[in-house]
């Protein structure tokens, strides 16, 4: 590896440098990320391998296993550059088609490709579907492009051509002022702008000053930073090093959980490399610049992706927050000035030290600079991480791009900003994505996980369920968090389960208002949204469950029951021999009745019964109908078989 001397160093070697995209030299990339990797890119690769040798085409094709392509419901993908042939959904088997076909006699496999649902016609180019039509992947197109174990890939895409620049193009100061001048928020939580917490952190007293990578990413359904960190490490490297220039820094951490080995491993290789390159370490490219990175990792507490907590428990203590009566870019760390941000925050840094400020503040809205990935999950077509100019409405995120709502299927709500966001119903379907927007109708941007929900989810069971995560998660250290949040999940649950009384919606009002007055931290403060935007937007479900012990969703088990049509059963016997609690009673050719003591509201029978019958049904809010005598119950003799 050379050490590299100086930033003319680095020009003359980045020439030498090319990401195969020669048109005589075709590139199969495959997508290697977390999910296309449960979803069997390991077997794919595998199957390339063997089938370059045997169809004899080792060297007349490049292979590149790149990080997350964002489109993780259709994976394993593989595209083929330069043509940008994007198949999907790929098994080892056919592998050697498509080496055959495409690479030798470029043809393209329809049956791969993707195909688009409202024209139903196959779709060849990548750019072309509508799950990446309509993005805009300026911090994470380059995850489909480069291998995250290649420092000459990153190089060759212009790579740390940023840092370069501020090492020997600006001061300090003046990269600060950029970054101020860009208006970027910061993307893991708060939105706070990045350039004035680093100039509070570059002004404040100390010779002793850090930089932080959070990735703690503890929301549930999210994993934008893990992709990120996953599939192009070095653009977080590069960030955090022109921050810790910027503030005057020499030492960095990236706070990462445990539970994300392959983005530990990818983002641990990438700072070796970069120390061997001389873009990290001591007199980085000659300029005079020391500055190095640690990885430590988090044993995954929610708690810990809250700044005060992730730095005492950096510093090696249990990982709790602590208050903040002086910020902790003045006083953080070890008691030194400290930046923290988020993946994405400092991802972002290198594109606008290269493009400027200006160019980076044309993108978004008013009040929201640049661009924000989404991962995109539950109730969707496209499942997947996206990322788009921020201003884009919801609608467009969830039905262009997401694909709508799965099994015809109508859209209920979508919860953005992680188990302390809120839940925005359909009429804020065209709500342009921004950090005050959302803030605005009771939800936030956190760090961007956005839960579609559709007319199956009970909202009263969905604020129980975060309020049920938050309680867990809560660090017991002050009080209004770890007995307001039992208390709320003790006051919901019963609702949920049919036990809900007049008062309780007044209860929770109470509690939530305390929560946010008086806990310690983030945590506990915004931990009523999930109530607060339910009831909100949905309180007549709230009114539902307690006054008519009626679950709109049919969704809540103590609320609902299970009962078998003597219409339409046919005495088959499937829901009988199924049932785990031998609740349904019957035999061949007779009408089937479920012992309601006995039935514990599983859903097995409903699962079972063959639709062309469609005999059990879920009720809620109204008595079981009688069931009907069992003299009666022969098929062909009663109930109008
Ligand atoms: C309970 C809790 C959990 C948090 N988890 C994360 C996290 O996983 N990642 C993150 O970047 N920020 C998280 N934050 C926000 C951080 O406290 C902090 O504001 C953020 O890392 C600052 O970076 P940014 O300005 O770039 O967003 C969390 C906050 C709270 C209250």
């Amino acid at each position: 590896m050379p050490q590299l001397k100086s930033p003319a160093e680095l020009n003359e070697l980045r020439k030498g440098l090319e990401l195969g995209t020669s048109p005589d030299k075709p590139c199969i990339i495959l997508c290697s990320g977390s999910a296309c990797h449960a979803t069997g890119s390991n077997a794919v690769a595998a199957a390339i391998e063997e089938e370059l040798t045997r169809q004899d085409l080792r060297d007349t094709v490049d292979v590149r296993r790149t990080g997350c392509h964002g489109f993780c419901e259709q994976g394993p993908i593989i595209v083929i550059r330069p043509e940008d042939i994007c198949y999907l959904q790929i098994q080892p088997e056919d592998v050697a088609e498509i080496l055959s076909e495409t690479i030798v006699q470029k043809k393209v496999v329809e049956r791969l490709l993707c195909t688009d649902p409202e024209l139903e016609q196959r779709i060849v180019h990548e750019s072309e579907i509508p799950f990446y039509k309509y993005q805009k992947r300026l911090v994470l197109g380059s995850n489909g492009r480069i291998s995250p174990e290649s420092i000459d890939d990153y190089l060759a895409i212009g790579g740390y051509s940023a840092l370069v620049k501020a090492l020997s193009e600006m001061t300090p100061e003046a990269v600060v002022d950029e970054i101020k001048k860009s208006n970027l928020r910061g993307r893991g939580g708060g939105g706070f702008p990045a350039g004035r917490k680093w100039e509070g952190t570059r002004d404040a007293p100390g010779d002793t000053k850090y930089v932080i990578v959070n990735a703690d990413e503890g929301d549930p359904g999210a994993y934008m930073d893990r992709s990120l960190l996953e599939g192009n490490p070095h653009s977080i490297l590069e960030g955090l090093a022109i921050g810790a220039f910027a503030i005057g820094s020499n030492e960095g951490y990236i706070y990462v959980r445990q539970e994300y080995p392959l983005a530990v491993k990818n983002v641990t290789l990438a700072i070796k490399r970069a120390e061997e390159y001389g873009l990290l370490g001591e007199n980085i490219l000659g300029t005079g610049f020391d500055f190095r990175v640690k990885v430590h990792k988090g044993a995954g507490a929610f708690v810990c992706g809250e700044s005060t907590a992730l730095m005492t428990a950096l510093e090696g203590r249990v990982g709790e927050p602590r208050p903040k009566y002086i910020r902790s870019n003045v006083r953080g760390l070890w008691n030194c000035p400290t930046v923290l941000n988020n993946v994405e925050t400092w991802a972002n840094v290198p594109l606008i030290i290269n493009e400027g400020a200006d160019w980076f503040t044309q993108i978004g809205t008013e009040g929201s600079k640049g661009t924000k990935i989404f991962s995109l999950v539950g109730k969707i077509q496209n499942t997947g991480l996206v990322e788009v100019p921020m201003g884009m409405p919801l609608r467009d995120i969830i039905f262009k791009i997401g694909g709508g709502i799965p099994g015809g299927r109508k859209f209920k709500a979508v919860q953005t900003g992680g188990p302390s966001g809120g839940c925005l119903p359909e009429e804020l379907l065209d709500l342009e994505v921004g950090f005050d927007e959302l803030t605005k109708v009771g939800s936030m941007m956190g760090s961007g996980g956005m839960i579609v929900m559709d007319e199956d989810t009970c909202m009263v069971d969905v604020a129980r369920y975060f309020i049920d995560f938050l309680t867990e998660e809560s660090c017991g250290k002050c009080v209004p968090c770890r007995e307001g949040l039992r208390q709320m999940h003790k006051i919901l649950t019963n609702i949920c389960e049919g036990r809900g009384k007049q008062g309780d919606l007044e209860e929770l009002e109470e509690l939530s208002e305390v929560l946010s007055e008086a806990s310690l931290c983030g945590l506990g403060q915004s931990a009523p949204n999930p109530f607060l935007s339910t009831l909100r937007y949905f309180r007549e479900e709230y009114e539902a469950h307690i006054t008519q012990k009626h679950c709109t969703a049919l969704s809540c088990k103590g609320l609902i029951s299970y009962w078998i049509d003597p219409e339409k059963c046919k005495g088959c016997l499937i829901c009988m021999r199924k049932c785990p609690g031998e609740a349904v009673v019957g035999g061949k050719k007779q009408i089937h009745v479920i012992d309601q003591e006995k039935c514990d509201t599983c859903g097995v029978c409903m699962e079972v019964c063959p639709d062309r019958f469609g005999a059990v049904k879920k009720i809620s809010g109204e008595p079981v109908p009688d069931a009907i005598p069992e003299a009666e119950r022969m098929i062909g003799t009663g109930a109008g078989q």
